[in-house]
């Protein structure tokens, strides 16, 4: 389970996060959904320790990640899968999934597991050595999204996967994911800003603006509408 607790975090001058709790809980779907600029994907490099905390804690499995360095993250079970379906566009879509398994020494597994990728997706395996900026926008997406996997996460971090995608490659890469949460015992935390995709995902919804959460609520006791209304709040600086 991971609990952040009064976290203050920012860039120079600029205040992002400021006193935001959250707690992701065993094999749960968490999305955070919030406006452009809310400090979504700050929360989630807070997490993965590529920025530092200002103030408050983040605790993974009963221990604090403050001093926890990157790499240190993902060997203890964290994978981010970041923003903009970042694939390595120069390197094959092979090697691609290999550098997300650099923390792992099992390097049998690891090939089972490549191979158990590619079988599952073969418009991906038919481009396995060629540049993975080859592939159309979803595949990467879901490239980006295999590769983090491959470093066996108990916890994935996912940072708008439909981003920039068409609606039909959304469908697609959430048809995907709900295969990929179905058949692994994963907790996900998932920043999303279409709020109706996520919510076809999660069990929880968050909504996070300001730098704070400012509504939370299981995805049975809500709606999109409801979510998005929280969107325009005004917060109190
Ligand atoms: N590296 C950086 N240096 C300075 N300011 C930054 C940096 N990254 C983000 N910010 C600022 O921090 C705030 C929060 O940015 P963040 O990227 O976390 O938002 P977001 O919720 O992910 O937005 P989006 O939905 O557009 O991805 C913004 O005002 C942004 O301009
Ligand atoms: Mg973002």
């Amino acid at each position: 389970m991971l609990v952040m607790d009064n976290v203050h975090a920012g860039y120079g001058m600029t205040k992002v996060l400021h006193g935001l709790s959250l707690e992701v809980r065993d094999s749960e779907v968490l999305s955070v959904c919030g406006p452009n600029g809310a400090g979504k994907s700050t929360l989630l490099r807070v997490i993965s320790r590529q920025l530092a905390l200002r103030r408050g804690d983040v605790m993974w499995e009963h221990a604090s990640l403050k001093q926890v360095s990157p790499s240190q993250v993902v060997r203890r079970g964290i994978a981010l899968c970041p923003e903009g379906r970042r694939v390595f566009p120069r390197m094959t879509t092979e090697e691609n999934l290999q550098i997300g398994a650099y923390a792992r020494s099992d390097r049998s597994a690891v090939r089972r597991e490549i191979e158990q990728f590619l079988d599952r997706w073969p418009v991906i395996a038919r481009r396995r050595d060629s540049a993975a900026g080859l592939l159309s926008g979803g595949e990467q997406q879901i490239l980006a999204i295999g590769r983090a996997l491959m470093s066996r996460p108990k916890l994935l971090l996912l940072d708008e996967p439909s981003l920039g995608l068409a609606p039909v490659l959304i469908d697609q890469v959430y048809v995907a994911l709900k295969e990929l949460v179905e058949e692994r015992d994963l907790s996900v935390l998932l920043v999303e800003q279409n709020v109706v995709k996520a919510m076809s995902l999660c069990d929880r919804v968050a909504v996070l603006n300001g730098g704070e959460i400012t509504f939370s609520s299981s995805v049975t006791d809500t709606t999109p509408e409801a979510v998005g209304s929280h969107y325009f709040e005004k917060v109190a600086e």
